[in-house]
């Protein structure tokens, strides 16, 4: 029998690289074997995936020595960065350069560097139409990301750079569910107008980038977008009141009064639910469904989601 190769997974204990970690490991008879990254092998997620087969390395992304040694002797790696754990773009550049200098040191032969666009291409620092924010980003959880495509590129790492889309997950953790108006009903509240927002499940982003290493070298050197659909917030809204059995409204806001609500983070989104809005076409033209679809048959739709998941969804 052939050796199977090596992926290292970061983040393999969150969503996007658990997604892939499980996918390895639901796929005995593949070409690949998963090595989750994490920072406390002793945690119950990181026993839990060592129970099913994976083997666990201590590693950060803020320790690159941790990193080449997480690397060595992997064929491949998924590359992500944890924005909400510190708010810092600086600090997702610098751990993304770390984790595409480790590849490079270990040699790896495939890397899936899980990003999103530098905004500041389509709108640059002075247009006005939104603020800038932290002096030079104006959406800075995206901005740093794509900023950190050329390290890798730059390097000469072979990579696939993976542009995923907004998790409908958020409507569990991160406080977007429907929430109860002054009139008693509820509805779910976007500044996106008429437009529509690529939402994925999260678990499908790991299932796409195992597609993705499953082709071999074919998606070294591209960019590959991925989402389960592409919705207009009525859309979302009219698919939870048929999954919730109860009217759920769409609260379309300008992304200035989004901005203004005040939790962290707040500016941000409100940017970059402003930069998906304006820039629709391109936004959704990069996240194609089929292509998303041929890496991972079991794409879910957000009816399929919805289904899965609407009891573990927070309402008041
Ligand atoms: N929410 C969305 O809609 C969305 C959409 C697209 C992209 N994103 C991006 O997704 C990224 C986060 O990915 P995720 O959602 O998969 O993360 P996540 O679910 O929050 O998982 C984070 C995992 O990463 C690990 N981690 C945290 N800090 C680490 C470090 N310094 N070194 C190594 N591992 C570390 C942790 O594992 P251990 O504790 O085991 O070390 C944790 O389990 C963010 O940058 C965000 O901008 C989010």
């Amino acid at each position: 029998m052939a050796q199977k190769k090596v992926i290292a997974v970061v983040g393999a204990t969150g969503a996007q690289g658990g997604g892939l970690a499980r996918a390895i490991l639901n796929d005995p008879a593949g070409d690949f074997t998963a090595r989750v990254l994490t920072r406390d092998p002793n945690s119950d997620k990181a026993k839990e995936l060592a129970k099913r087969g994976a083997e666990v390395v201590a590693a950060s992304v803020d320790d690159v020595a941790s990193l080449k040694r997480a690397f060595q002797g992997a064929y491949g790696a998924f590359c992500v960065t944890f924005f909400w754990a510190h708010f810092s773009p600086e600090r997702e550049l610098t751990n993304a350069t770390a984790m595409a200098e480790a590849a490079k040191h270990s040699g790896l032969q495939h890397v899936i560097w899980s990003t999103l666009e530098d905004t500041r291409r389509w709108v640059p620092l002075s247009d006005n139409r939104m603020p800038t924010l932290m002096g030079k980003y104006k959406v800075p959880h995206f901005d740093a990301k794509g900023e950190a495509d050329h390290v890798f590129t730059g390097l000469g790492v072979p990579t696939t750079i993976l542009l995923t889309s907004f998790y409908w997950d958020n409507f569990i953790h991160f406080g977007m569910g429907p929430k109860k108006g002054p009139d008693g009903k509820l509805a779910i509240t976007f500044p996106m107008g008429d437009k529509k927002l690529p939402g994925i499940a999260a678990e499908d982003i790991g299932r796409c980038a195992y597609g993705i290493f499953k082709k071999g070298s074919e998606l070294i050197g591209k960019t590959v977008g991925i989402a389960g659909e592409h919705l207009t917030g009525s859309q979302m809204a009219a698919a939870f009141s048929r999954a919730l059995g109860k009217e759920v409204g769409y609260n379309a806001v300008p992304p200035e009064v989004y901005r203004s609500f005040g939790f962290p983070g707040a500016e941000d989104l409100g940017n970059m639910f402003q930069f998906k809005r304006d820039f629709e076409e391109y936004f959704c033209g990069a996240r194609n469904l089929g292509a998303a679809r041929s890496l991972n048959p079991s794409l879910q739709t957000f009816e399929q989601w919805l289904g899965q998941n609407k009891n573990r969804i927070p309402l008041e």
